[in-house]
């Protein structure tokens, strides 16, 4: 898997990773229920596995509930997982016809078994596909997958100095090694819909030198003119991944 930093020169990222916020709000605005926004959000997840595809983008990860969302009111989870469980397997055509591959991040053991039959069987039929990856991060935290891989790192070893070197020699990439997800690249761009600047939880590990970009445009009201204008605002910025913006432009010593 290629670092970002070998991306600088790319004008296009390769991985988008958003977060699909203002669902309540906008059903709200139009005097829907919160489940409605979430139903008009939903629909938008077709839309933006062609978008993506037709920018050459080829991953986009899609924040569908946190490990947080489970304190939201039991109907409205429960809403959410009936979405899942329902309008996923209506998209499996959609991405078999569009060669995109579904993957999941996040502990989905924890989600009702129908949710976790339609998400296993989208991954199941999309799996060799190859024109873009739609990645649905699910009971995901990006805290909690730090946590994980630790603890996976910890319970590779018996002994006990072998234990104690790893911890001494650790580095970023032999933690990362332990995150099980040799498939996810690092994160370029970061987009938060519905006006809140925040990261919540997202993909802490991979967005460390991601491009951040926020819009007011709340989720259900996304268009793909609005992934055009973030993806052109993202083309114009210089990434310098802790180097001078003389070295990377060639311009001063390496
Ligand atoms: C945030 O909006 C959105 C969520 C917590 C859920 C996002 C889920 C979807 C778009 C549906 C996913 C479905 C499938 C089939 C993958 P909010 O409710 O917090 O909005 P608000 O801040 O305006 O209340």
């Amino acid at each position: 898997m290629s670092s970002s930093e070998d991306q600088t020169n790319q004008r296009v990222p390769q991985h988008v990773a958003i977060i699909m916020d203002g669902n309540g709000r906008w059903a709200k605005a139009q005097g829907l229920s919160r489940l409605e926004g979430h139903r008009q959000g939903a629909k938008r997840l077709r839309d933006v596995i062609r978008w993506a595809r037709d920018a050459e983008v080829k991953q986009v990860s899609l924040y569908a509930f946190s490990t947080e969302n489970w304190k939201r009111p039991k109907l409205e989870i429960a809403g959410l997982m009936t979405l899942m469980a329902t309008m996923l397997p209506l998209e499996i055509p959609k991405m078999i016809e569009e060669n995109a591959r579904m993957l999941v991040l996040g502990d989905i053991s924890k989600l009702p078994w129908l949710a976790r039959k339609a998400l296993n069987r989208a991954v199941e039929s999309t799996k060799n596909n190859t024109s873009v990856d739609v990645i649905l991060c699910l009971n995901y935290g990006g805290q909690q997958e730090i946590v994980e891989a630790v603890k996976h790192l910890f319970a590779s070893f018996d002994d006990e100095k072998e234990r104690a070197e790893a911890f001494a020699n650790l580095t970023p990439e032999t933690l990362y090694a332990h995150m099980g997800r040799d498939d996810i690249l690092p994160v370029d761009l970061l987009i938060r819909t519905g006006g809140e600047k925040r990261i919540s939880n997202f993909h802490l590990w991979d967005a460390a030198y991601a491009e951040l970009y926020f819009t007011d445009t709340n989720w259900p009201a996304y268009s793909e003119n609005d992934l055009k204008e973030a993806i052109a605002d993202y083309a114009s910025r210089e990434r310098r991944f802790g180097k001078t913006s003389e070295q990377v432009q060639g311009i001063a010593d390496e």
